[in-house]
């Protein structure tokens, strides 16, 4: 009978496969009979499976097969996951990796289990597979999307060749709070921003054809509002209104679905007193049935179960019942679905239609990305040696990185160094390390791959350069993985009088400073944002010794770090930038590159300000009448204005803007146009920021939102007319119900190279 089913299924694939060649199930095929022909498919195979099977396609195991042979580890865990794994019980894993290791797990679930349907293998490929390039906060500050693209594109291309389909990422997650340690993972703090960037890395991904070996599926995450944790403190409580969740936290979630994003991951937050695993508005009625997502969604890392510890689910049954009523398609290591969801059908608790419908999304996809037609396509040890770190993909890393490599500060134009008879002392731990650069989330990474800047800088010859560590950043012996707690070193200043007796003798010094990789990332909070240890310390005592410093900053998020602001002439945001990092460091540094980042995020001057962002509304009191009354929104000890505005950036040029116009077209559609003029003396790039203030609105809107950029490159004394436009879809917004509106009356219209842009026009919508 085993047999028999099986033959029939065979046959019924082979007759479907016959019917289309493999690149007609590419997921925006504009043949919809593509489409249907694998709805077919999911439907002939669905008919075949026991309820049980249906359950296994939405269960989800972290690697557990030992990489030197196909024995399971010897634990009773997994060997009831190696027993789920034969039956037809699993349908996804995530953290195997290899095409070797890839095609053993493949081949028991295609070859040994009843129906061989193929797995789809999971990974957390964030910024570059085995080639990390820079942390996407980092890739953000590029604001060049090409770039985006690219990198995603190549991040993919590696991937799959190592035998992954999948990637969770990219993170959408919106977040106001430089606090909370995944803000490395996003693209800052604006939901226009965060949209484009979202769609740039979708489609790099997932590229033109999901069934393409150099494509993997994308994972929009964490849905919803994980980015939204009170006080910055991971895997905490959200607790927003509806206009920040419409307005702010789902715009790039929206975007990356109508890109076409094939899965979803939700979220292990409570959002509004609802735990968002469990949330069958999130997931049912705004996802699956307002914005016709057809794909799959996958829990976090064991949030069902959390769902226990939340107060919301009784036990892992009830746990199970809530987040598969909710919509959660797919179970991330909970064990609950594979375990309890069938006597929650017995029992009538769970419809089986719903079942039906989850597996269904997984299958769709696995077509997609077609593993029913291959599904060894992605386990050609071969090819994986051919691909697998391939220097186009260095080169590609050292480009992106050297777009945003942010200059904060530059004053007396101390940067670019001249490359000739210099003294220069390079001083600080972070400045001789390869792999603190990588940053967190690289999994597949191998740690001293990163160029340190030491190694960058030596490569302009026509200097003297000496290098002395200071101190250090982590405590000699702390345990530097993704999973411990850093020790950071807080007493030992040994090391200073070498810096000092370096810097005394120096031209120039370069300080790097900052955090190193594995302190932001999951799990990696901060309540203090300035630099960590006794770096402040060193800091000020070189500056006694030699005033003539560039700081280069490498970090994960935004930081505090106002005296130097105030005292340090020339500070250069470098973020953590993957394996390039000391060469795009050293060609910024040395002028071959002129740099062009701009800030996604918002500089606080000081950790108490957060959450600091542009697009805060304004309260009925927004300026002191008197200085010396305080009856006014303000601190007494602080200024309300960050240390860096979002979107900014300098140049070793510099711009001007004049001539802003605004066109009125049909459609309620504006054109607006502005001269920007390279004043300065050597060629640059520049990102021209768009924004808008509705004046007055059902809903108090914010002082600000981007809504529109353009780079432009200018040689100097150029000029160039730039035109942006304005739409309904700019101009409206979400209403307190989740319905979008566009409502006449007065806007004002920003345009400049940063948030605070000066230069304004207004616009009357009719
Ligand atoms: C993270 C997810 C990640 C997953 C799998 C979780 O802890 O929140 O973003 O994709 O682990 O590694």
């Amino acid at each position: 009978m085993k047999k028999l089913i099986f033959i029939c299924f065979i046959l019924c694939l082979s007759c479907k496969v016959s019917t289309g060649n493999k690149d007609t199930f590419q997921k925006n095929s504009n043949n919809s009979s593509n489409n249907l022909n694998i709805e077919h498919r999911v439907d002939s195979i669905l008919k075949l499976m026991t309820l049980e099977e249906k359950i296994g396609q939405m269960n989800q195991y972290n690697g557990f097969w030992d990489a030197t042979g196909p024995v399971p580890k010897s634990n009773e865990k997994a060997a009831l996951k190696y027993e789920h794994l034969k039956k037809g019980l699993v349908g996804s894993m995530l953290n195997v990796k290899g095409a070797k290791q890839v095609r053993a797990l493949q081949k028991i679930a295609v070859e040994e289990t009843r129906l061989g349907i193929p797995l789809i293998f999971g990974f957390d490929v964030i910024h570059g597979y085995k080639t990390i390039g820079p942390i996407p906060l980092a890739e953000s500050a590029s604001w060049d999307l090409e770039a985006i693209k690219k990198a995603a594109q190549n991040a993919a291309e590696e991937a799959a060749a190592s035998g992954i389909n999948w990637t969770f990422a990219p993170m959408v997650d919106i977040s106001r709070d430089a606090r909370w340690g995944r803000v490395m993972e996003g693209a800052g703090e604006d939901p226009y921003l965060g949209a484009k960037i979202g769609v740039a890395r979708v489609q790099g991904f997932q590229g033109e054809d999901l069934a393409s070996p150099k494509s993997i599926a994308a994972c929009a995450k964490h849905f919803a509002a994980y980015g939204f944790a009170e006080s910055g403190r991971d895997y905490n409580t959200a607790d927003i209104g509806t206009s920040t969740l419409y307005n702010v936290v789902f715009p790039p979630f929206k975007a990356v679905n109508e890109a076409g994003v094939r899965t979803f991951m939700n979220s292990f937050n409570i959002l509004n007193d609802l735990p968002a695993t469990g949330n069958e508005f999130l997931q049912r009625e705004v996802l699956k049935n307002e914005w016709g997502f057809d794909g799959f969604i996958v829990s976090d890392w064991g949030s069902i179960a959390e769902m226990i510890p939340h107060g919301y689910a009784e036990d892992i049954k009830h746990a199970a019942e809530l987040a598969a009523n909710a919509g959660s398609d797919m179970d991330m290591e909970s064990s609950a679905y594979v375990l309890e969801l069938a006597n929650l059908v017995k029992e009538g608790k769970v419809d089986e239609k719903l079942i039906d419908d989850a597996a269904k999304r997984i299958l769709r996809v696995k077509f997609e990305l077609g593993l029913f037609d291959n599904p060894y396509l992605y386990c050609n040890e071969e090819h994986e040696k051919d691909v697998v770190g391939k220097r186009a993909f260095h080169d590609d890393a050292l480009d992106i990185a050297k777009k945003l490599i942010v200059l904060l500060k530059n004053e007396n134009n101390i940067l670019p160094l001249k490359k000739e008879n210099q003294k220069i002392a390079l001083i600080g731990a972070l400045a001789n390390d390869k792999t603190s650069p990588l940053g967190s989330w690289r999994i597949a990474g191998d740690d001293g791959t990163a160029v340190s800047v030491l190694e960058g800088l030596q490569q302009y010859k026509g200097n003297t350069l000496t290098y002395a560590k200071g101190a250090d950043v982590v405590s000699p012996g702390s345990n530097i993985t993704f999973v411990n707690e850093l020790k950071i070193n807080e007493t030992d200043t040994t090391g200073f009088s070498e810096a000092i007796n370096v810097a005394k003798a120096a031209d120039v010094v370069v300080m790097v400073l900052g955090e190193h990789g594995y302190q932001t990332g999951e799990g990696r909070s901060r309540t203090k944002i300035d630099l960590p240890g006794v770096q402040q310390e060193l800091l000020e005592a070189v500056y006694k010794v030699n005033k003539n410093i560039v700081l280069v900053l490498t970090n994960g998020r935004p930081l505090a770090i106002t005296w130097a602001d105030d005292n340090i002439p020339a500070i250069v945001e470098a973020w953590h930038l993957g394996v390039q990092s000391g060469n795009a460091i050293a060609q910024v540094l040395y002028g071959d590159y002129n740099p062009s980042g701009k800030l996604p995020m918002t500089f606080p001057r000081n950790v108490g300000q957060i959450p600091i962002y542009y697009n805060y509304k304004n309260t009925g009191r927004p300026h002191g009448k008197n200085s010396d009354v305080v009856f006014w929104s303000h601190y007494s000890d602080e200024s309300n204005k960050p240390l860096y505005p979002f979107g900014h950036g300098l140049s070793y040029t510099t711009f001007s803007y004049k001539n802003l116009k605004v066109e009125a077209l049909p459609n309620s559609k504006f054109k607006i146009m502005v001269d920007v003029t390279n004043s300065g003396t050597v060629i640059g790039k520049e990102v021209v920021q768009l924004y808008i203030q509705d004046k007055f609105a059902s809903l108090a809107r914010p002082v600000r939102e981007l809504k529109g950029f353009v780079m432009v490159e200018l040689e100097p004394k150029k000029t160039k007319t730039i035109e942006l436009m304005l739409t309904e879809k700019e101009l409206g917004f979400y209403s307190q119900h989740g319905v979008f509106i566009v409502e006449p009356g007065e806007f004002n219209v920003y345009v400049g190279g940063n948030s605070n842009a000066t230069l304004s026009t207004t616009l009357i919508l009719e």
